[in-house]
């Protein structure tokens, strides 16, 4: 079984919104809607965990009431960052789940093959898979913020996006590693990857991007009316 934990329990302080960010309308729907239905319209996804923000529990039961969304298993509380949203949600996953994927609600735009390359991915390698993009930019390293220290070679830098999927116990070893070192990171490749287990990059998607400030709300309306 393959389950998805989709963290929504972040409060959009770089979107300067009063809601938190997976309730903020995106051409009519909020957010989080966006992102349950790729995944409702995934065939290889069996269930759904949402993290939502404490407060908004029940708003989250709503929609999905009235979205009649048909995978959700559980709507969890969110902690007070990313990482500790996602394992409030592994802890309400079902006991029969083989395969997580982990899927921020802030890209609501990403589409069911992407979705299924990385879970394909993922069987492949028998330990996980991210979406990434190659780096169009030159990188810069600056140890104060000020001078330059270096230039990374370009070829090598992926740009990590989500979905990311993991085998089940895997996951959660690297989260519970995590916890007992006190290490944060900001994603969950960075914690699977610390136990030294090789993840695979499938290429991502350019639309699928990550919901972050004022202007990525336009950016995500352009591309949804290009693709209408
Ligand atoms: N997230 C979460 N719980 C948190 C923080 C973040 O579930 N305590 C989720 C967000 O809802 C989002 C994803 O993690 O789907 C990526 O986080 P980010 O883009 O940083 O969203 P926010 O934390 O909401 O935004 P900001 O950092 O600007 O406040
Ligand atoms: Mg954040």
């Amino acid at each position: 079984m393959t389950t998805s934990i989709i963290p929504a329990a972040g409060r959009g302080t770089r979107l300067n919104s009063s809601l938190p960010k997976a309730l903020i309308p995106v051409v009519g729907k909020p957010m989080i809607v966006w992102t349950v239905e790729a995944f409702e319209r995934t065939p290889i996804v069996d269930k759904l965990v949402l993290v939502a923000p404490n407060e908004f529990i029940s708003k989250f039961e709503q929609l999905s009431r009235e979205n009649q969304w048909q995978k959700v298993a559980a709507i969890v509380a969110g902690g007070s960052d990313r990482q500790q949203s996602v394992w409030n949600g592994l802890q309400a996953m079902p006991d029969e789940t083989d395969w997580v994927i982990v899927h921020d609600a802030a890209r609501p735009l990403v589409k069911p093959s992407l979705i299924v390359a990385v879970w394909e991915a993922a069987n492949e390698i028998g330990t996980g898979a991210i979406a990434a993009l190659p780096c169009s930019d030159t990188v810069k390293r600056s140890l104060d913020g000020v001078l330059i220290s270096e230039t990374l070679d370009r070829e090598q830098i992926w740009l990590a996006q989500t979905p990311q999927v993991f085998s089940v116990d895997l996951l959660i070893e690297a989260h519970e590693q995590a916890i007992k070192e006190g290490y944060s990171a900001t994603d969950d490749a960075m914690l699977v990857e610390r136990l030294g287990i090789p993840l695979r990059l499938v290429m991502g998607d350019p639309t699928n991007i990550k919901i972050t400030h004022p202007i990525d709300l336009l950016l995500a309306e352009a591309i949804i009316a290009c693709e209408l």
